[in-house]
């Protein structure tokens, strides 16, 4: 289980007294908000100058096992310092300079980085920017979140996972999944690809940013509208790639979301909440039916018993699975099992 660092209170430049200090709040949980790390780990807290990115300041702070919430005081600067800067935070592991997703490479603490913040700009937005690193061709990923409570405007861990699944399968590295090999190394123009319960986006952005002539159309709830447009306008598509955004409620009708057939439906750690299964295979069923072959990738966190139905549920919608593992780091040195299935309607199955 991946812990992420959080803002509470985003940053601020604060006057006390004759002198400047920027300060914020931070917090070390999962990406459910329901756990704190519950180890001691040392971090490095920056002020790195808006946009031109020289760190200005940068001091060493420590979460400590059983706390819920870390106070970050930088300085004190003087008037002058300040004066007229644009400024982001950036807390991170001492030792990690870039956090680099792979199966033995992601760090236990993801870093953040605050939006910009200063004069005329104060506090920052209630935003945390989570910068990935995929592999060694690939572009950065910049991945906007909300700091609140919000489901649909973050990043799960199973979306880390599937990450990592696409990126060996893409360069052939690590787990494979011979049908899924195929469609992704096909150099077929114009794969379509879309992502049910995106969320921020951040796995079909990844997608596009790995993979030439593709184009993913990211679908959720319009909640994330702001935060998924936010992050499709950072994103750095390859050659030919495209990223869109469309509103797709499970619950209402289907409409016709790709021009052509659909490829490959993407799903990241949507099968949480059992009374939504039935909408989201019954969307699956008319998606594939209306595209044969199309496949489906579910990257899924067990999180309780009540996720099985969705399995039932695909078995009698006709879909047949290939499935593998995805390792994320835990704490005390364990490791978390991201569940990879890669779904195929068989033909001929009645409609369930
Ligand atoms: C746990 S989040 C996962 C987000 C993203 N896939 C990730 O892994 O980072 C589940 C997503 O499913 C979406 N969702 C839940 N019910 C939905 C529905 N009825 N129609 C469309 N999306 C839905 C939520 O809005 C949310 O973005």
């Amino acid at each position: 289980m991946v812990y992420y660092i959080r803002f509470l209170k985003t940053p601020r430049f604060q006057q006390q007294k004759k002198s400047v200090f920027i300060s914020a709040l931070i917090c070390i949980t999962t990406d459910l908000g329901d756990d704190f790390l519950a180890e001691n780990v040392d971090l490095t807290a920056s002020w790195i100058q808006h946009p031109s990115h020289k760190v200005r300041y940068q001091t060493a702070v420590q979460w400590q096992a059983g706390s819920r919430q870390l106070s970050i005081l930088l300085g004190p600067f003087s008037p002058n310092d300040v004066a007229g800067q644009t400024a982001v935070l950036k807390i991170r592991l001492p030792d990690v300079e870039k956090d680099v997703l792979g199966e033995h490479s992601t760090p236990l603490v993801i870093s953040g980085c605050s939006a910009p913040f200063g004069p005329g700009r104060e506090p920052a937005e209630q935003l945390i920017r989570r910068d990935l690193n995929i592999g060694d061709n690939v572009r950065p990923l910049r991945i906007w979140e909300e700091t609140g409570n919000s489901i649909a405007r973050h990043i799960w861990d199973a979306a880390l996972a599937n990450i990592i699944f696409l990126e060996q399968v893409i360069t052939g590295t690590g787990k494979s999944m011979p049908v899924l090999n195929q469609l992704l190394n096909s150099g077929k123009s114009n794969l379509q690809v879309v992502e049910l319960g995106a969320g921020c986006g951040i796995v079909g952005i990844a997608l596009a940013t790995m993979l030439a002539n593709c184009e993913v159309l990211l679908t959720d709830l319009p909640e994330v509208s702001d935060i998924v447009t936010r992050n499709i306008n950072e994103a750095s598509p390859k050659s030919s790639a495209a990223i869109k955004f469309q509103t797709l409620d499970w619950d209402d009708p289907t409409p016709n979301l790709t021009q052509g057939p659909i490829d490959l439906i993407l799903v990241s750690d949507c099968t949480y909440n059992a009374d939504s299964l039935p909408a989201l295979v019954s969307v699956l069923d008319r998606l594939v039916r209306g595209s044969p072959g199309a496949m489906v990738l579910v990257a899924l966190k067990r999180r309780h018993e009540s996720e099985a139905v969705f399995f039932d549920l695909m078995r009698r919608a006709g879909f047949a699975s290939l499935q593998t593992k995805v390792s994320l780091p835990a704490q005390w040195e364990q490791v978390d099992q991201i569940e990879m299935h890669c779904y195929q309607q068989e033909s001929g199955v009645k409609r369930a």
